[in-house]
């Protein structure tokens, strides 16, 4: 814990059938079809029209509806956060921190209408929309605590007689972009960090789930962020996203996003005629997961189905690449996709379903595309059996391919596909190389009983989070603190000790006693 006294939110227990099933009646009371978002900025006229969310496992049931940002809206919450950012920051961290505590409480009793909103408008089964609001519970609680530690004032050593003194606070207005496969809890970490480090903050949400931003905010609000200290400002990337990033009056940005996303946004702010900005950016990945002969095929295959189709794929940390040794290759083949068939696709809200949609039709048609020269150009292992009511909904069924090479993918495919490949005992230098030559450097999976192999590779392999002989998804905010580096972002590490110095200035105090 890097000397902070704190523990993770306690969830529910998911291997308690009657809890579990308690918990499904609760989030299916808590849906609703009139949920509604629009900018939170004060003094802000509110912009029509609505637009309607729709739920992505069925496009015919609308789930509520938002209003995007317009440009004055956009010039109005800078000038609020730019006015409101002097006594936010002279506020003690600890009284930040006690907000943020609060908000946190208060997350975790209305759990279920959180779990309710991620699986209508994220589509998120019931496990991971409660992973997801503890996430978001654990990321409140930890920078809190991690305030109070890191703000205060530190004595330095006074080898000269003087009192020297070392003191963190925020650099002005901080930019959130979230995206949308964690919809509360990177949306909430980023803020969270932004807001306990002292400055405040302009959130946009991904455009695809706005409403569950909406909510987060409200409840930041009335835990006690002042409202011009957190404004929301859901719209298009064009409007709201560039307009914000290329003003000069912004410090900095916390984004969760495409890599080519991040390269734009860094070029945005190195353009300006203001202060350097600062980008902490949490981009794409092209994970591999290496099996070497001795690891145990079904440790494999359950690691392998796990990281690659939990949350239909939809996770940075997911493996795309199965790398296994020869000698267990046709018997690890075979038993994937004798476990891919038991998958159940289908209604998120169900606790029957395995894997729900993706999240939209654009992401839908990408998948499609992919499958079909998957489909010429590999060769197939598996596909899961979708219902006949899928269509409704934008379902893709989780496929597994072999490859050739690796160079058969051109870029992160961001779903339920996972690519097998493999490999000889006298390639695993060769392996180690083409993970590294992606440029990518999120999560890797290790599947060896061999000590060496397993400190040689994790030595050498270039990626932020390691996970030997486990599966490779859901880091834990303060235990497996999450980022990468290269291609899969700026480096520090959400959930980590060293995160929230990025969202502040340090200054020193010399004083001639
Ligand atoms: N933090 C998430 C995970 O570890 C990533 O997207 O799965």
């Amino acid at each position: 814990s890097f000397g902070i006294d704190r523990t993770n939110s306690m969830g529910i227990n998911l291997a308690n059938d009657d809890q579990l099933r308690a918990l499904a009646e609760q989030v299916n009371a808590a849906a609703r079809s009139d949920w509604r978002a629009a900018p939170l900025v004060p003094g802000a006229k509110t912009i029509g029209p609505d637009i309607a969310v729709t739920n992505p496992a069925d496009r015919r049931q609308t789930v509520g509806q938002w209003q995007a940002a317009d440009s004055a809206t956009v010039e109005k919450a800078l000038q609020n956060a730019v006015a409101a950012h002097d006594a936010w920051n002279a506020t003690p961290a600890a009284s930040r921190a006690a907000i943020l505590e609060h908000a946190a409480d208060l997350l975790e009793q209305r759990m279920p209408q959180y779990l309710a909103l991620c699986t209508r408008e994220a589509g998120k089964s019931i496990p991971d929309g409660v992973a997801e609001v503890r996430e978001a519970v654990d990321f409140l609680r930890y920078y809190a605590a991690q305030a109070r530690k890191q703000f205060a004032i530190e004595p330095l050593p006074g080898p000269t007689g003087e009192s020297n003194t070392l003191q963190l606070s925020g650099r002005g207005v901080f930019v959130c972009i979230s995206p949308w496969n964690f919809p509360l809890a990177i949306f909430a970490g980023q803020i969270a960090a932004a807001l306990a480090a002292g400055n405040s903050v302009i959130a946009k949400p991904a455009e695809q789930t706005n409403l569950i931003g909406y909510y987060a905010v409200k409840l930041l609000h009335e835990a006690g962020i002042p409202e011009a200290v957190l404004q929301f400002l859901p719209g298009d990337g064009a409007t709201v996203g560039a307009a914000l990033t290329k003003d000069p009056r912004i410090a900095g940005v916390a984004f969760t996003g495409s890599t080519d996303t991040a390269r734009a946004i860094n070029r945005a702010l190195a353009a300006r005629d203001a202060a350097i900005g600062v980008l902490i950016a949490e981009t794409g990945g092209q994970n591999a997961l290496i099996a070497d002969s001795s690891s145990l095929p079904e440790q494999v295959v359950k690691d392998a189905i796990a990281s690659a189709f939990t949350s239909a794929g939809q996770r940075c940390s997911a493996a795309r690449v199965l790398f296994v040794q020869d000698d267990i290759a046709d018997k690890v083949t075979h038993m994937l996709a004798g476990a891919m068939a038991e998958l159940k696709v289908g209604d998120p809200g169900l606790l029957s379903t395995d894997v729900g949609p993706v999240i939209d039709e654009d992401a839908l048609k990408m998948l499609v595309d992919h499958a079909a020269r998957m489909d010429r150009e590999a060769t197939k292992i598996a596909e899961v059996a979708l219902d006949a009511d899928a269509g409704n909904g934008s379902f893709f069924a989780p496929r597994a391919y072999a490859l050739k090479s690796l160079d058969q993918l051109h870029k992160e495919v961001f779903g339920p596909v996972l690519h097998v490949l493999r490999w000889k005992a006298d390639q695993l230098d060769a392996v180690i190389d083409q993970i590294n030559a992606t440029g990518y450097g999120l999560t890797l999976g290790i599947h060896s009983r061999i000590d060496e192999t397993i400190e040689k590779i994790s030595a050498r392999v270039k990626v932020g989070n390691c996970y030997v002989n486990r599966n490779q998804i859901g880091a834990v905010v303060g235990v497996q603190p999450f980022g990468g580096q290269n291609l899969s972002g700026t480096g520090p590490k959400a959930g980590g000790p060293h995160y929230l110095p990025r969202f502040a200035t340090e200054k020193t105090i010399t004083i001639n006693t």
